[in-house]
């Protein structure tokens, strides 16, 4: 026993997984030259064969016993480790028999010595198998099967709006895997601590949780990767690379911001170390995008263009490269129809800014502008539209901007407005929108800038 307790013993034994190639090569090889051999009979083959034999009954014995002095170190699934260790064995066990026939101090009929032959070949791919989700994880083969679930690459780069980046999926348990996951993951739990699932790396290892929600300092997380490196308890241990200056410094905010698995960055107080570097190391963007820098459509067909275009509207690409669609009607002396207005639908898609300012918009003609999906600014101030158009618009949850001045909607528009969870600004004066109102408006919208006053202009 003392010699499985020393370091010396965990030295061999971590030789295993090398050492294990050689009697899977001599055993196979054995097997395929045996199987040969039953067609082209030849006396130097079976001195070969007995030859591969010993050495594949040799190495299998010393590679089990390596096995056993690496799994005394602990840390790996239970289950697993039975299969392994017992089909392991197994091999040794039935590659002794197999070489005593050939070499005939043991006689068998020849049918079980080619049965137990193929038993072996079964067996060493089975203990392999087992082998390679201890120290791999059970998904290592598959992972990238070109026909099961695969990581999804575009997943991992959608740092550009911080409302989508999840600080704990995004930034943090990447670098737990790459760091970490090795040695705490579903078949190793050294420590007794497992990290590969939320669940596991709450509930701790031996010593209990490792993670105290707000308090980096009291966690033994943190202080295992913040310990002196050469200490034992330093965190990764066994020479692994450390995590660097800038990983560490993000997994001590995360945990200080309350170790939250689903929190978007913009849920979170950023300090502006941190914010330096997710800026320059992780590429993240902390302003928020707008609405159609995110999104994106296909352009317009140039028919459907010319057919607004006929109508009296005029547009144009929000920007190069960017094929929403900022329309205004145009046509002098002249202003729109409602037919003109259902025309509009043409480019549903595309229209994402909308200037109607003094065209004579009815209620109804709302009712068909709240059809366009990705409609981000509406400019429909001085025209005559009351509560009841207003309460068509609720459908339009891209939009930003709104501009209803010089029209007559009242406070009883306001219960439509606040249904509008993505509006920034809105244009309410010269309407009948009292001060209280518009009070009220703003403590169900917070962000929600209202204009009310004369000094700004209807240009928005
Ligand atoms: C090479 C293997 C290895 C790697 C890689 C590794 N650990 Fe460990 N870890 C261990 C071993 C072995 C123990 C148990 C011995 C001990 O507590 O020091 C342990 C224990 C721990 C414990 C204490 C668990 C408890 O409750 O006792 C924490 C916390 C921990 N590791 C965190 C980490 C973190 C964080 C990383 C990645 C930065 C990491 N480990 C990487 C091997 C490893």
């Amino acid at each position: 026993m003392l010699l499985l307790e020393s370091s010396f013993s965990l030295f061999i034994g971590r030789f295993h997984p090398v050492f294990v190639h050689l009697p899977i090569g001599f055993l196979l090889l054995g097997a395929l030259m045996e199987f040969f051999n039953s067609r082209v009979r030849s006396k130097n083959m079976d001195a070969a064969i007995l030859f591969t034999f010993k050495l594949g009954a040799a190495s299998a014995v010393i590679a089990a016993f390596m096995g056993w002095l690496l799994a005394e170190q602990g840390g790996y699934n239970e289950s697993h480790l039975f299969w392994h260790k017992w089909l392991g064995i197994g091999v040794g066990i039935l590659s002794i028999v197999a070489l005593f026939i050939k070499g005939e101090w043991l006689n068998l009929p020849k049918v079980l010595y080619k049965t137990l032959l193929g038993i072996i070949v079964v067996l060493l791919m089975a203990t392999g198998h087992f082998g390679g989700v201890m120290t791999h994880g059970a998904t290592y083969l598959t992972e990238y099967s070109p026909f099961g679930e695969t990581k999804k690459v575009a997943e991992q780069q959608e740092f550009n709006n911080p409302d989508s980046l999840i600080v704990y999926r995004d930034i943090i348990q990447p670098m737990l895997e790459k760091r970490c996951y090795e040695c705490h993951n579903a078949d190793k739990a050294n420590g007794g601590l497992q990290m590969h699932t939320t669940e596991l790396l709450s509930k701790g290892g031996d010593g209990g949780p490792v993670l105290v929600n707000g308090k980096a300092m009291d966690s033994e997380l943190f202080e295992r990767i913040t310990k002196d490196p050469i200490s034992k308890k330093f965190m990764p241990t066994g020479g692994k690379t450390h995590l660097g200056y800038e990983e560490v410094k993000l997994i001590g905010w995360w945990i200080n911001e309350g170790a939250a698995y689903e929190k978007s960055i913009a849920e979170m107080n950023v300090p502006k170390e941190v914010k330096t570097i997710l800026e320059n190391s992780y590429k993240v963007s902390l302003v928020k995008k707008s609405y159609v820098e995110t999104a994106s459509v296909e352009p317009l067909p140039a028919d459907r263009m010319e057919s607004l275009t006929t109508l009296g509207f005029t547009g144009a690409p929000l920007a190069s490269g960017n094929n929403f669609l900022d329309i205004r009607y145009n046509k002098l002396g002249a202003t729109p129809s409602a037919a003109d207005i259902e025309k509009l639908l043409v480019a549903k898609e595309q229209i994402t800014w909308l200037n109607l300012a003094n065209q004579n918009i009815t209620d109804a003609m709302l009712a068909k502008i709240a059809e366009l999906p990705n409609l981000t600014r509406l400019q429909i101030q001085q025209n005559p539209i009351t509560d009841a158009g207003i309460a068509n618009l609720e459908k339009l949850q891209n939009l930003e901007t709104l501009n209803l001045y010089g029209t007559q909607v009242t406070d009883a528009a306001l219960t439509s407005i606040e249904k509008l969870p993505n509006l920034k600004k809105l244009f309410l004066w010269q309407t009948q929108v009292t001060p209280e109102g518009a009070e009220g408006l703003k403590a169900k919208l917070p962000k929600l800038v209202i204009v009310m006053g004369q000094s700004v202009t209807s240009k928005s």
